[in-house]
């Protein structure tokens, strides 16, 4: 009995553990991929970004790995991405976007800080 209990915790907590990880690694659903990909070709991002190697901006996977342990990034980033700036990743500036709506970037930044998934 008591051999089956351990059996039955360390099941759940196998399962727990792998289901976090998931969620931890991948917050957005296939919608909201769709979503954001829609709205970075629709806000012309990807004329400057790919999200696996740099264009004139940096790839969304590099910028990902960069703010993983920020605790603000999605606020952070999704200030610069309004009003422009440059310096992080060297001299050429990002022009400022300053009509894009707070949910519209929230699904931008999240997505970004993902890595940038294609699905
Ligand atoms: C004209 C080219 C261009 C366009 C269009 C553009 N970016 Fe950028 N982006 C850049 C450059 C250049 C940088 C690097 C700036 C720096 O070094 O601080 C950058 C940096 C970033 C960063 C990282 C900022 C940081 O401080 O680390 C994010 C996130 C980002 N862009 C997202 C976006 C999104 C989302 C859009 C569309 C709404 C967008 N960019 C449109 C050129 C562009």
């Amino acid at each position: 009995m008591k051999i089956e209990m351990h059996f039955v915790f360390l099941s759940w907590l196998v399962f727990a553990t792998n289901v976090f990880a998931q969620v931890a690694h991948n917050p957005l659903t296939p919608t909201d991929i769709t979503k954001a990909k829609n709205l970075a070709s629709k806000y012309a991002c990807l004329s400057c970004h790919a999200a696996e190697r740099k264009l004139v901006g940096p790839a969304y996977r590099d910028i990902a790995a960069k703010y993983k342990a920020e605790r603000d990034a999605a606020q952070k980033l999704a200030a610069k991405i309004r009003s422009g700036g440059g310096g992080v990743w060297g001299n050429l500036p990002m022009p400022a976007n300053p009509n894009i709506s707070p949910a519209d970037l929230k699904i931008i930044v999240t997505w970004v800080l993902s890595g940038a998934p294609n699905k």
